[in-house]
């Protein structure tokens, strides 16, 4: 079966064909990111316009690419959220109008859960059960996994989620948007400790997480330093910070494996393309005797391969949308 993947719900538009015999056919991405570097931050109704340009082209250009012609489609996947609705109307309306016009199944894809099986796209894909590390600019939630749609929330962000953290952080700094990349490449000239704050909720039971106090900190360490900040001072604190982050998702992963007693444990979305985030957690699982599976680069944020995905997992088990398209903004996975 092969299904074609739409994936609009924030300032990328991702396109793919999956094929549930040979894997990956094509992608293709078209980011958003010059389009809002000016407004510091995604303007959504320029997000839906620009959607509305690239999508089709996009579609055209993965068929395309995969040798395809649309009589070749078997089914079409688009999500349906959580993000920004406008930006969510344009590929579910493509995507469903595509499905009806070609006589072809439609599914609804849940965002996070494209995200969260993005690394079954690689050669060496987990095996369920396993506990998924979710870390995006929208959400940071820890999830057991027992098998595709079977999800159990085991903890998440009080309040900013680990990219919204860095983007925040890296905006204080002076980084141009999006600032998550750009603060981590900067903490690699950091010198380690010269800022130490405090892991987040590390000290407290469960599994939820909390970044707003730490943003906190750092504004204050920042308005401490003489202004204009070196470049030494800002790696310094890019790195302080990065430390803080990665110790806090570190402890509630250990926490998670050992609550399930699971040795698998997936990470995925923005946040798990961090070089430092990697390296900490492929070092704790190992001391727990497990193992840590990641999207490919290209894959941890937004595409439509996890789309296409996700959406061909979920017509071979039968589900598939009627002509009505119903979006959610906030959705629970
Ligand atoms: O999954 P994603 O593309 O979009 C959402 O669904 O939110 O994640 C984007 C987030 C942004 O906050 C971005 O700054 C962050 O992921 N991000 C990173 C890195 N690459 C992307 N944060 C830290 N280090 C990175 N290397
Ligand atoms: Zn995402």
């Amino acid at each position: 079966m092969r299904v074609l993947g739409i994936e609009s719900s924030c300032d990328e538009t991702g396109v793919a064909v999956y094929d549930t015999e040979r894997g990956l056919l094509s992608h293709a991405l078209f980011s958003q990111v010059k389009l809002h570097a000016e407004y510091g931050g995604v303007v959504p109704e320029l997000a839906s316009r620009d959607h509305v340009r690239r999508l089709l082209p996009l579609v055209d250009q993965v068929l395309a690419e995969a040798g395809l012609s649309r009589q070749d489609v078997d089914g079409v996947a688009y999500t349906t959220g959580p993000g920004l609705l406008g930006a969510l109307m344009v590929g579910a309306m493509a995507g469903r109008s595509l499905a009806l016009a070609w006589g072809v199944p439609a599914v609804a894809v849940h965002h996070m859960e494209g995200h969260l099986l993005a690394p079954m796209l690689e050669a060496e894909p987990p095996a369920f059960p396993f506990v998924a590390l979710l870390v995006s600019g929208g959400h940071t939630q820890l999830i057991k996994v027992e098998a595709l749609g079977r999800y159990e929330l085991l903890g998440e962000s009080l309040d900013d989620a680990a990219g919204e953290a860095f983007d925040k952080t890296a905006k204080l700094l002076g980084l141009p948007y999006p600032g998550g990349p750009e603060l981590a490449r900067l903490a690699e000239q950091g010198v380690p400790e010269r800022f130490v704050f405090t892991a987040p909720m590390i000290d407290r039971p469960g599994m939820d997480f909390s970044f707003s106090g730490l943003k906190t900190a750092v504004r204050q360490a920042v308005a401490r330093l003489p202004t204009p900040l070196s470049e030494q001072d800002r790696a310094d604190v890019a790195l302080g910070f990065q430390t803080a982050v990665v110790r806090a998702l570190e402890v509630k992963c250990r926490r998670a494996l050992q609550a399930t007693g699971h040795r698998t444990l997936v990470v995925a979305g923005g946040v798990s393309a961090n070089t430092a985030l990697r390296a900490a957690l492929d070092r704790m699982a190992a001391k727990e005797r497990g193992r840590v599976y990641y999207p490919d680069l290209r894959f941890c944020t937004d595409n439509g391969a996890m789309i296409a995905y996700a959406g061909a997992q979920r017509l071979l088990a039968g589900e598939q949308v009627d002509s009505a398209v119903t979006l959610h903004a906030r959705w629970p996975l």
